[in-house]
């Protein structure tokens, strides 16, 4: 044990857990660290015995809690739903009055409120924070999201800034040198707080929601290359790498480049072409999806992200079915530069009303908790560390910047702009999809819901007429004012 007693404490030595200890610690902060299995915490601090700020491993909850800095910062870290309640239960027989809890797992934002409310109760505080950026975040520098009371994350904030990315606004790339603790000068510092209780979890979960997304639609221009233009992979990765010195440099498509490059080790084959195409999920895009249809907030790109990745695990009924749903559809004969630079065009329309979903939703959110969200700072923390930064991101905080009050990014002068240069290519590549049959789920609801925005008027008076029809629904009128409401007489249905 230590002489001094530690700045922060760290439970849970699994991925996300060592490599943020070790980041916290590489900025001279000692953390004590527990693991339910010791072991775990032995061989952690045995392979980082130098650290600047020192690693304390203790064995049991009560030598954890004693080994730390009164008020107590206590970081969880472990699987989250049942597995971070575990934890809290026993930490709350062992912490003080004022102590602080700061659950960095990826939580459902209800859980998250639930927490506070019981934790405040009993005199502790309690800080929710997204962690995002897996594991290479969590040891350089990840994207921070905490939520709670301000008073707690006062308390948190000199080490939240220390070890979050902090990224060149203007290139996105890795500031070095910075002081632990201090804003850079010239740069961002990927954590900010977000806001009462769950909020911090709730935006770590939109992001989540956006990610999904960000690689659908880049899995749909690979389809695309692959299956319209015949592209190869390393071709292909060229044309990605193109693409990142331009609107879409990002993250994703700078490592979809190198995948695309990569060769299988076993056969020599490239890469991506011995993966089974068979996706998995843990959850956080699903939340997204389903809170959207809660909140009844349009995000269908979001949703058909998920969507994707279901139809795409039932691998042997889909190749069952490919052989008996032949569509009898044309091959491609158009020009190939052309449909390139269209499926680029695609993909960034896409991702500007992804992008306008997220934010949506996080708008009708902050509404329905009370939150008072900054935008244009939430999109700058994305700027590094987590997965979906990107140089798009500056462009979203300059529309919040332009009016923080703005009711969707889509009607911003830039991106509204943006969309109108890029719009016939992205008709074209939504077309040639359907023509062609190859699916695009991502970049054909995004057009639907473009349009659907754009549109004045839609068809659902008709549904609104079916409803009154069977089930006396009433309905409004266009002669009369809103929230009026109506009801004919309709005849007998055959
Ligand atoms: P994980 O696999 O989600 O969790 C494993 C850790 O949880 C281990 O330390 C394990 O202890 C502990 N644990 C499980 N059940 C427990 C219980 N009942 N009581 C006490 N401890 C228990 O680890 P992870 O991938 O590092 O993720 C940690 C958290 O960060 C999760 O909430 C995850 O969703 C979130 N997150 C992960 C990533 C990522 O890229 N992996 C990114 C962002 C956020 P034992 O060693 O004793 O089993
Ligand atoms: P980060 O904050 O760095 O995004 P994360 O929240 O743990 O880290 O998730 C990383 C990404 O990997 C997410 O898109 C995650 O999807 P889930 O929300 O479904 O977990 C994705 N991911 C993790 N495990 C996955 C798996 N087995 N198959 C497919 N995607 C997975």
């Amino acid at each position: 044990m230590a002489d001094k007693k530690s700045d922060i404490g760290l439970v849970g030595l699994a991925v996300m857990g060592q490599n943020l200890a070790l980041n916290i610690a590489d900025h001279g902060f000692q953390i004590s660290v527990y693991n339910r299995t010791a072991s775990k915490t032995d061989a952690f601090v045995a392979e980082n015995l130098s650290t600047p700020g020192g690693l304390v491993g203790t064995q049991t909850l009560e030598e954890f809690v004693e080994s730390l800095e009164r008020p107590r910062k206590v970081i969880i870290l472990v699987q989250a739903g049942r597995a971070t309640d575990a934890v809290i239960d026993g930490l709350t027989e062992l912490l003080e009055p004022d102590d602080i809890i700061i659950d960095g797992g990826n939580a459902l934002w209800t859980d998250t409120i639930r927490r506070e409310k019981d934790l405040n109760a009993k005199g502790f505080r309690f800080v929710g924070s997204g962690v995002s950026g897996g594991e290479e975040g969590a040891r350089f520098g990840p994207s921070l999201m905490p939520g709670g009371k301000e008073s707690a994350w006062n308390e948190l904030k000199p080490i939240w800034e220390a070890i979050a990315a902090k990224v060149d606004a203007d290139t996105g790339k890795p500031i070095d040198g910075a002081e632990p603790g201090k804003p850079v000068e010239g740069g961002v510092t990927c954590t900010t707080y977000i806001g009462e209780n769950g909020a911090g979890h709730y935006v770590k979960m939109v992001h989540n929601g956006i990610e999904y997304g960000d690689m659908q639609m880049i899995c749909e221009a690979y389809q695309l290359m692959g299956n319209l233009l015949g592209m190869e992979p390393k071709e292909m990765s060229e044309t990605f790498g193109t693409w990142n010195d331009g609107v879409l440099d990002s993250f994703l498509i700078e490592i979809t480049t190198d995948i695309l490059q990569q060769t299988d080790p076993e056969t020599g084959a490239p890469f991506v072409d011995i993966v089974l195409d068979t996706a998995g999920q843990k959850g956080t895009g699903k939340w997204t999806a389903v809170n959207a249809l809660d909140m009844g907030i349009s995000a269908p790109l979001i949703a058909e992200a998920v969507f994707a990745r279901c139809i795409s695990a039932v691998k042997d009924e889909r190749v069952a079915a490919s052989e008996v749903l032949k569509a009898d559809v044309p091959g491609f004969d158009g020009d190939k530069e052309e449909f390139t630079q269209a499926i680029h065009d695609a993909l960034y329309c896409s991702k500007i009303c992804s992008y306008a979903q997220g934010f949506q939703l996080m708008r009708e959110a902050q509404n329905e908790y009370n939150w008072n969200l900054n935008f244009g700072e939430i999109s700058m923390i994305w700027r590094g560390g987590c997965i979906i930064r990107a140089a798009f991101l500056q462009k979203i905080f300059e529309a919040y910047q332009r009016d923080e009050n703005l009711a969707n990014l889509l009607l911003d002068p830039f991106f509204k702009s943006e969309i109108e240069r890029c719009e016939a290519n992205w008709r074209k590549v939504v077309a040639a999809g359907a023509i062609h049959g190859v699916p695009i789920p991502a970049f054909s609801s995004a057009l639907a819901y473009y349009d659907s925005y754009r549109s004045a008027r839609l068809p659902a008076n008709l549904l609104q007429a079916q409803r009154d029809y069977f089930g006396a629904h009433t309905y409004e009128r266009t002669d009369k004012p809103r929230g009026e409401f109506f009801h004919i007489d309709w005849p007998e249905a055959d």
